[in-house]
């Protein structure tokens, strides 16, 4: 584990919270926070097993609670047996919700649909019946390769009624990201589009599906769910692939639950780790429900009166906890959105949350940061153009958010009336640990503050000690909680290893350098590990290289990141080819291939913002790349770190240049 954690500029402004929110919130001032953290910590069984007997629906009532008997593999309300997909949708018919809009899906073309939780529970139930009566059972594996959609959270649900584990690929991955993602978890039904619509553009998903069965390793796939979207070309292979309107087709409106245990696996989702191939974190159904729709009541305090938007996509954590889970297990509206925030100009997010008048908005720094360019670049799209009166929320998520973009988000979108909630947590964490409350947190500007009640962050040193406020350290959560990550799929030494070190007395390890201020608030300062993040997307710096060296170009590569003014980090890439050198022009044309190549093999996300050649990296005498070095160079700083134990301290100068 590195040590070398940087320390950030600590702001000094607080902002307390507003009277108004105060009043009548979920968790309501912070004594009653307080007294909820220190009622979890005496006791923390009778803590959670009071909030899942209230907050859940149970087939079979559990009488165990947290069993750390195999720790770190904890089972939590182990015997007891439920189904997500009836905890956010049956749960609700006979109650007024019944009626109410679950979904209010805007497309890329600005048309709105909008859909009831009796309609959504009949689309889901008809999607789930055609699922069974081609045979697929619980516990098998499904990939999700869809665009935002109602479609795509009715293909969520309808697995997670049938006990189908699904593991939802980002339609932005490459046809070899699918491809692995499908061979890892063994998939026998993939659910695809023919095509998304992003910006005015379509982009075929269908054809990336067929190329990715191609590859091989992935003949246990029996069939290809298509929703037609677009209406674009597609091969088809008969018996193999299906239309979903056709799977739907004269299915019955009801389908009966699958009661299932509480650890029953809910989803995997793949997200990068510090070695090369991404780990497919493992949710259970019990616990993760649990803690998604407690964060949607404590996080958001969300009522029944709101307009929920989460501008995430389902292919990351963040849509399956507060897109296709939380909002719905919480009864509410949601917008959910199939486009980008620039189309079809940079006032859409504004305009969409004046038009269907949401009033808490959660979205990503990276959004932010781009906006507020745009906004100057452009002041008839600026945000106080448009009527945001409705919000009385808005969020943050992804990465830190520097207090320059904090302020902005505050004063122009949030009109100095919302709490600006900084929501620290990872795919692996199920949803939100360290975060303001409207109702309790005085607010600090790039400052995620105080963790959830029940949840035990601390700041530790390499021997799991805690050290002083101040001082930085690695993140660790003390004790288990119910949406924490099961395992890694497939890969149980590597779940205990990346997360449960043994130096670090059973704490769990985020991975992320953070201190604590004299207030007790954390600060969350970056990965310690090889992980980068691009616009609040996770890429291992190994994934980026592997793609790089299996080009016929590349002999050696190393990847670091560099602090960027808009995607947070940007990717910066050393190369060392198998020829001599290239010249100015042929560099240019270099760097293009490997670029595109790399968007090809993981997905355009990972392309490098810069690409730097060299005859040599950087090495230690015993040949280890000194990444420390290459992440000044990549900053354009001079190199004043001491260079005498490198094999080929000249090596450095070749490698300052940009391209
Ligand atoms: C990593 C997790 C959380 C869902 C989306 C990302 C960074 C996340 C914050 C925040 C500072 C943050 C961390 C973390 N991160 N939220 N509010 N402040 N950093 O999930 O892809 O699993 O990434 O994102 O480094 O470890 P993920």
């Amino acid at each position: 584990m590195s040590t070398e954690i940087e320390s950030v500029l600590i702001e000094n402004r607080v902002f307390p919270p507003f009277p108004n929110l105060v009043k009548g919130a979920a968790i309501s001032g912070m004594d009653a926070y307080q007294t909820m953290c220190e009622d979890a910590r005496k006791n923390p069984d009778a803590f959670w097993e009071k909030l899942a007997r209230e907050h859940l629906v149970w087939d079979k009532p559990f009488t165990q609670i947290v069993d750390d008997g195999k720790a770190p593999f904890y089972r939590w309300f182990g015997d007891g047996e439920l189904n997500v997909s009836a905890n956010c949708l049956d749960k609700h018919l006979g109650t007024p919700t019944a009626n109410k809009t679950a979904i209010i899906f805007e497309a890329d073309d600005g048309k709105v649909t909008q859909i009831t939780y009796k309609e959504l529970h009949a689309r889901v139930c008809q999607f789930a019946n055609g699922i069974k009566a081609l045979g697929y059972k619980a516990g098998e594996r499904a990939i999700i390769y869809m665009p935002m959609s109602i479609e795509a959270v009715v293909a969520m649900q309808a697995c997670a009624r049938l006990g189908i584990i699904h593991s939802v690929v980002f339609g932005g991955f490459s046809s070899k990201s699918l491809h692995e993602r499908t061979v890892d978890v063994g998939a026998t039904l993939v659910i695809t589009a023919d095509e998304q619509m992003r910006g005015g553009r379509s982009i075929p998903l269908k054809s990336a599906v067929d190329e990715s069965l191609e590859m091989g390793g992935c003949e246990g796939v029996r069939h290809v769910i298509v929703y037609r979207r677009t209406g674009g070309q597609v091969q088809w292979r008969d018996g193999r692939d299906l239309w979903m309107h056709d799977v739907c087709g004269n299915q019955a409106d009801t389908c009966e639950p699958e009661q299932l245990n509480a650890e029953h696996p809910l989803f995997i989702l793949y997200t990068s780790g510090s070695t090369g191939k991404p780990k497919g974190v493992q949710h259970a159904c019990a616990g993760f429900l649990l803690w998604a729709l407690l964060t949607v009541k404590w996080t958001f305090d969300a009522k029944d009166s709101d307009v929920f938007w989460c501008t995430a996509d389902v292919g990351w954590v963040t849509g399956h906890t507060y897109v296709t889970y939380g909002p719905l297990a919480a009864g509410l509206t949601q917008v959910v959105f199939e486009g980008v925030p620039t189309y079809p100009d940079v006032g859409r997010f504004w305009d969409m949350i004046q038009r269907h008048k949401v009033s808490i908005f959660y979205t990503a720094p990276t959004a932010i940061r781009s906006l507020t360019k745009a906004a100057e670049a452009t002041p008839e799209r600026h945000p106080r153009e448009y009527d945001l009166t409705s919000l009385r929320i808005i969020g943050s998520v992804g990465e830190p958010i520097n207090p320059e973009a904090w302020m902005w988000y505050y004063t122009n979108v949030g009109g100095e009336r919302c709490p600006v909630l900084d929501t620290w947590w990872q795919t692996e964490t199920g949803a939100h640990m360290i975060t303001p409350l409207p109702g309790v947190t005085p607010l600090k500007p790039g400052s995620c503050t105080l963790p959830l009640p029940g949840i035990e962050a601390a700041i530790v040193d390499e021997a799991g000690d805690e050290v002083e406020r101040g001082k930085g350290g690695f993140l660790v959560m003390k004790r288990p909680w119910p949406g924490m990550i099961r395992t890694i799929w497939g890969d149980p030494d590597r779940f205990k290893k990346s997360y449960f070190p043994p130096e670090l007395k059973g704490y769990y390890l985020a991975g992320d350098g953070a201190q604590r201020d004299s207030d007790g608030y954390f600060w969350i300062m970056g990965r310690i590990d090889d992980v980068l993040n691009v616009s609040g997307h996770r890429l291992g710096t190994m994934e980026v290289e592997s793609a790089l060296v299996a080009h016929d170009l590349v002999a050696e590569a190393a990847v670091v990141g560099r602090p960027d003014a808009t995607t947070g980090e940007a990717i910066v890439a050393f190369v060392v080819l198998n020829r001599n050198l290239p010249d100015d022009s042929e560099a240019e044309t270099i760097a293009k291939t490997l670029r595109d190549w790399v968007g090809k093999e993981i997905g355009p996300i990972a392309k490098p913002k810069d690409i730097r050649f060299g005859e040599n990296l950087p090495k230690t005498r015993s040949g280890k790349i000194m990444r420390r070095l290459l992440r000044v160079v990549a900053k354009g700083e001079p190199v004043t770190q001491d260079t005498s134990t490198l094999e080929n301290p000249a090596i450095l100068d070749q490698l300052s240049k940009a391209r």
